[in-house]
């Protein structure tokens, strides 16, 4: 019975093959998707400290469906509300900095919500399905307009788990812990990245999955300074990443036992001088920030003037 059902893999497997080398939309959609919910009955066990954290992740909570979940929407209706609430039908966002709302025909409704600033400002009303939920989402049929699961599910940095899931055997998933530098950088920046399918179509890949070469699926374009989701453009060509840099060299993608913000592995300044204490290649060694930057703000880190907007480029600062 066993060797039966692997021999049926087996060729379950070379038709896949066969059909990834064809056409690159049918073998991510031939590929089956399980969802986070199935990942956890084995790795609750095994791995309890991911499933706790992961699910308390921004990943897990990058988008919403307004009806089952009201209180995800944290933007208050005033009279003077430029949207209705009820035309609301997916949130998008956890609600850190600013939150984005779509209709029920996946238009971006045409104001969204600052959340410190408490107002709302407006907001271009593009396709949501073209231009947006392909991130948010896990797994998104652009075509049927379905999905796996909303938010970043186990499966969008793992790929597709189905027959790992059926048969437990490690072979069977993408090991990220042994992926090289680019191809794990590309697991990231497949939503980490601004740009566009080849096609021009969408804002994101429709085809990619992870272990596949992103430049395959998707154009990068020169992001806006400080634009959202541009870490993995601006981190192209730095010094860090020409060293050999991944992004899980400083962020913990499941957010286990992490100790700064934004998922890193330590406080900004810890985890820069956790290098830079030594000479590396033609940089001087820093011995702390109060030496190296003496006229920082007091509540300065080393992103405050090395990652302005939020680079990744890492760049030397201009003095100020
Ligand atoms: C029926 C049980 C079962 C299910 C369901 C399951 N796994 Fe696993 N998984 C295992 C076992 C057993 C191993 C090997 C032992 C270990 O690493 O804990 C494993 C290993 C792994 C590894 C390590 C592979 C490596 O070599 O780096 C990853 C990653 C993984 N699973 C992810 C997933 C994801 C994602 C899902 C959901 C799509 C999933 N698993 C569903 C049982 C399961
Ligand atoms: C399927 C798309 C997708 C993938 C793949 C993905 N991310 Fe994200 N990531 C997001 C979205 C969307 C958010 C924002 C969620 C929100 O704020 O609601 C986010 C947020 C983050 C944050 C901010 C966390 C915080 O607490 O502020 C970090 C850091 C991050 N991702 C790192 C990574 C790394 C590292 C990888 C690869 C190992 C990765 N992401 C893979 C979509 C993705
Ligand atoms: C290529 C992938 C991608 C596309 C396309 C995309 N996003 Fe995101 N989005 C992200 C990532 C990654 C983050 C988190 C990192 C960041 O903000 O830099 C994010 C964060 C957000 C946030 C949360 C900000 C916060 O405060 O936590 C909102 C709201 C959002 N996106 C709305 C949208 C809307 C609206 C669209 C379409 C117009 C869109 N996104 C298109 C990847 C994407
Ligand atoms: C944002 C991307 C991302 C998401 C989402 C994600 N993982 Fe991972 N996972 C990674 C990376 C990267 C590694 C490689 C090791 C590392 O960098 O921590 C990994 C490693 C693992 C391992 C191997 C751990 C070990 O040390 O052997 C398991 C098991 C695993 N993930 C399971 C899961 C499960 C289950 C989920 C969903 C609850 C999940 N992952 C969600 C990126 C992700
Ligand atoms: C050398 C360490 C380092 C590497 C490598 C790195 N990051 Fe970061 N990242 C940081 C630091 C530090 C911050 C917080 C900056 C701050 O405090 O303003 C950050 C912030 C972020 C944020 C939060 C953005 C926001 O506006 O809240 C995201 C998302 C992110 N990184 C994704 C990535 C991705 C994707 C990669 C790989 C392409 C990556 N990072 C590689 C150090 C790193
Ligand atoms: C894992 C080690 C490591 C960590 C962590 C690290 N760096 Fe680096 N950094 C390097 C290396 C290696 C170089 C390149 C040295 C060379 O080739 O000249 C570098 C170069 C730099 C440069 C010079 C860039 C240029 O274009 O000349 C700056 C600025 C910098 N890092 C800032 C930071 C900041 C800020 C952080 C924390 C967010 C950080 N680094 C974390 C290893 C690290
Ligand atoms: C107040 C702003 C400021 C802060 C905060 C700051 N730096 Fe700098 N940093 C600078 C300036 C200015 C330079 C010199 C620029 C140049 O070399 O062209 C510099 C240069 C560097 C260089 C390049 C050194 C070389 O020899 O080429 C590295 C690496 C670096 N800083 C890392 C850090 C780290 C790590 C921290 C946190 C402990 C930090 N910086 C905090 C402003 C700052």
């Amino acid at each position: 019975m066993v060797s039966r059902v692997r021999v049926i893999a087996f060729i379950g497997l070379l038709l896949t093959i066969v059909w990834v080398g064809t056409a690159g939309v049918s073998a991510k959609r031939a590929a089956k998707y399980v969802g986070s919910e199935d990942c956890a009955v084995c790795h609750e066990d095994t791995h309890p400290e991911i499933i706790k954290s992961h699910a308390n992740t921004l990943h897990s909570r990058a988008m919403f469906d307004a009806a089952k979940n009201p209180k995800s929407i944290v933007a208050v209706f005033g009279p003077d509300a430029p949207i209705k609430k009820a035309d609301i039908k997916y949130v998008l966002g956890s609600g850190k900095v600013y939150q984005n709302y779509l209709d029920k025909n996946f238009r971006v409704l045409p104001a969204k919500w600052l959340v410190k600033e408490k107002k709302w400002v407006k907001q271009q009303a593009v396709d949501g399905l073209t231009q947006c939920v392909g991130c948010h989402v896990t797994n998104l049929d652009p075509e049927s307009k379905k999905w796996t699961e909303m938010g970043v599910g186990c499966e969008a940095c793992h790929g597709p788990g189905a027959a790992h899931a059926d048969s437990q055997d490690p072979k069977d998933i993408v090991s990220l812990k042994n992926l090289d530098q680019k191809h794990l950088n590309m697991v990231c920046g497949q939503c980490h990245a601004v740009g566009t399918d080849l096609s021009g179509k969408y804002a994101y890949s429709p085809t990619f999955v992870p272990g596949d070469d992103l430049t395959k699926h998707f154009k990068l374009k020169d992001p806006a300074v400080g634009a959202a989701n541009s870490q993995y453009n601006t981190f192209l060509g730095s010094k860090h990443e020409a060293g050999g840099q991944k992004c899980t060299s400083c962020h913990e993608a499941h957010g286990v036992n992490v100790k700064g913000p934004k998922q890193l592995r330590s406080p900004v300044n810890d985890l820069c001088l956790g290098c830079h204490t030594m000479k590396l290649g033609d940089t001087e060694a820093i011995k702390d920030l109060k030496s190296h930057a003496p006229d920082a703000a007091p509540d300065a880190t080393c992103a405050s003037c090395h990652m302005e907007g939020n680079s990744h480029a890492f760049k030397k600062a201009s003095s100020k």
